[in-house]
C-alpha cells in the first residue's frame, strides 16, 4: 500500500427533487431549482472546492409506486420522484469544473452493451477523462414494468447478465487501438482499418456483432464503480470494480469487509491495491458538537413514516400499505420478498422477531429516514477524527458523502471539514493529475478478453 495515499472521497448526487434523504427537500436550506442546470453546477462547485475525486449521480428507472399500488404518496409527499436522466447534466456540470471527476448510474437490466459503450465513453470525451459509470443490476419491480419487462430477473441471475454486460463493453471499448486515429490528409487516410477490431460476443444474454464507434479517451475508458453487498455481489464488485461503495456502522465490521474485499480481487488476479474501498456516510457538521447535534436534530424531524413505508415498498417489492401497523409478516411473505435481503435481515436482527409487524420494519429498518445509513454529527475536528482513523487504520481507502439537505450538505463539508483533513495530511490539496483514474491513483485499466 503506497504511504503517500490521500482519502478518496466521493459525492453521492440525484437527479432529483430530494438528496438520498427523502426529507431533505423540505429542509429550510435546500434549494428548489433542481431542474435548472445552476444547481447541479452549484453542487459541482461545491465539490471541486473541496477537492473530492468524484461526484456520481445515483438511479433508479421508476418511481416508487407500490405503496397502494399507485404513485399518489410518492408524488404528494416528495418521496424521490423526479428522476432525470444523469448523462446531460453531468454534460453540464463539466463545464463548470475542470479537475472533479463525473459518474453515472447505467443498468445492466435494462441497457445494452453497445449503448453504455458508447454513452460512457462519448461522456469520457466530452468531460476531458473525467467519467466513471456506477454499475446496477436494478431491483425494482417497478423499474421493470417501466422498463417494458413482467418482474425483475432473479439476485444472481441478474449478476450473471451483468458480468457478460462488463465483457462485452470493455471488448467495445478496447476494439479501437489508442493510435488508431491518423487524420492524414496529405494522402488521405483517416485512420488504419488494422487498428479497429471487429467485436463479437455470443453469449447467454447478449449477442453482438460489428463494430465499435467511439475511440478511447484520455483515461483509455471510464472509471468502473460497484456496490454489490450480498456474496454474489461482491465477488462482481471485487472483479470489475475500481472503487466499491459499501454501508458499514462500525469500524471493526468496516475492517474487516474490507481485507475480505482486497482478498477477493486479489483471488481475481487483481492487485488489491488497484481497487478503493468506500463507506458512504451522512456528515452533519457544526462549529461545535452542540451546534451539530442541534441541527441534525432538526434535519431528523422533517421526516415523515410515510417515507418510509413508501420507500420499504419499493425496496422490498411488497405493498405495505396492505398490512396493519402491528400485524406481524407470515413465513410465506417474507419469502415472497424479492428486494434488497439486506433490510429484511437488518429488521429480524435488530426486532428480534422472525416474523416482525409492520411498525417493526419502519422502526428497525431506518428506511426514509437519516437514521437509515451511518451519519457522523459534531465538529470539524471530530468528523476528522473519525475519518482519519478509518482511513488510517485500514477500514476505508475512502468515503461517499451523503447530503441530508443540498446543495448546502457538500458545501459545509467543503468548507469546515476538508480543511481539517488537509491540515492532518490525509486529504488532498490539489488534483494529481488531469483525468479522474489518474487523480485516484489506481491505474484499474482493464484490457480486452
Ligand atoms: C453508495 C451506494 C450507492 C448505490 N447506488 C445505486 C443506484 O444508484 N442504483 C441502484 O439501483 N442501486 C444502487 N446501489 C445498490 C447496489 O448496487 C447493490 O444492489 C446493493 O448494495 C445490494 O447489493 P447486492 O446487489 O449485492 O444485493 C447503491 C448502493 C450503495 C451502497
Amino acid at each position: 500500500m503506497p504511504n503517500d495515499r490521500k482519502i478518496i472521497m466521493v459525492g453521492f448526487m440525484q437527479a432529483q427533487n430530494c438528496s438520498n434523504y427523502p426529507a431533505s427537500w423540505r429542509h429550510m436550506e435546500s434549494a428548489g431549482d433542481f431542474l435548472t442546470p445552476d444547481y447541479y453546477r452549484r453542487i459541482a462547485r461545491a465539490l471541486e472546492d473541496g477537492k473530492f475525486h468524484f461526484g456520481f449521480f445515483d438511479d433508479r428507472l421508476a418511481l416508487p409506486d407500490i405503496y397502494g399500488a399507485d404513485h399518489k404518496e410518492a408524488v404528494k409527499n416528495g418521496i424521490r420522484v423526479v428522476k432525470m436522466d444523469p448523462i446531460p447534466i453531468l454534460a453540464t456540470m463539466a463545464m463548470s469544473t475542470t479537475h472533479l471527476g463525473l459518474a453515472a448510474t447505467l443498468s445492466t437490466t435494462y441497457y445494452e452493451p453497445f449503448h453504455i459503450a458508447r454513452t460512457m465513453m462519448t461522456l469520457d470525451h466530452m468531460t476531458g477523462g473525467r467519467a466513471g459509470w456506477n454499475v446496477v443490476t436494478s431491483l425494482n419491480d417497478s423499474e421493470a414494468f417501466n422498463m417494458g419487462a413482467k418482474s425483475t430477473i432473479q439476485h444472481d441471475r441478474r449478476y450473471d447478465r451483468a458480468d457478460e454486460m462488463m465483457q462485452s463493453v470493455i471488448n467495445m471499448w478496447n476494439s479501437w487501438e489508442p493510435d488508431a486515429i491518423k487524420f492524414d490528409k496529405h494522402n488521405g487516410i483517416f485512420a488504419d482499418p488494422d487498428k479497429v477490431h471487429p467485436i463479437e460476443h455470443n453469449g447467454e444474454w447478449f449477442q453482438t456483432k460489428g463494430s465499435f464507434t467511439v475511440p478511447p479517451s484520455p483515461q483509455g475508458h471510464p472509471v468502473i464503480v460497484q456496490a454489490g453487498q450480498s456474496g454474489r455481489g461482491r465477488k462482481f464488485a471485487c472483479e470489475w470494480g475500481e472503487v466499491i461503495f459499501t454501508i458499514q456502522n462500525d469500524f471493526e465490521q468496516a475492517k474487516k469487509v474490507r481485507s475480505e474485499m482486497r482478498d477477493e480481487a486479489q483471488m481475481q488476479g487483481r492487485d488489491p491495491d488497484t481497487i478503493a474501498i468506500a463507506p458512504a456516510f451522512y456528515v452533519t457538521v457544526g462549529e461545535t458538537q452542540s451546534i451539530a447535534e442541534d441541527k441534525f436534530a432538526y434535519i431528523d424531524s422533517l421526516a415523515k413514516p410515510i417515507d418510509g413505508l413508501t420507500l420499504l415498498s419499493e425496496v422490498l417489492n411488497f405493498d405495505f400499505a396492505t398490512k396493519k401497523i402491528d400485524e406481524p409478516f407470515s413465513d410465506e411473505e417474507l419469502a415472497g420478498i424479492n428486494g434488497l435481503r439486506g433490510i429484511l435481515d437488518k429488521v429480524v436482527r435488530l426486532s428480534g422477531k422472525t416474523n416482525p409487524t409492520l411498525a417493526d420494519f419502519v422502526e428497525f429498518s431506518g428506511r426514509g429516514t437519516v437514521r437509515e445509513a451511518p451519519h457522523l454529527v459534531g465538529s470539524p475536528t471530530q468528523i476528522a477524527d473519525t475519518m482519519e482513523k478509518w482511513f488510517v487504520e485500514g477500514a476505508a481507502d475512502g468515503f461517499v458523502l451523503f447530503a441530508a439537505h443540498t446543495p448546502g450538505g457538500y458545501e459545509e463539508f467543503s468548507r469546515y471539514v476538508v480543511p481539517e483533513l488537509q491540515r492532518r495530511g490525509v486529504y488532498q490539496k490539489e488534483y494529481a493529475g488531469t483525468t479522474l483514474r489518474e487523480n485516484l491513483g489506481l491505474s484499474g485499466y482493464r484490457k480486452r478478453s
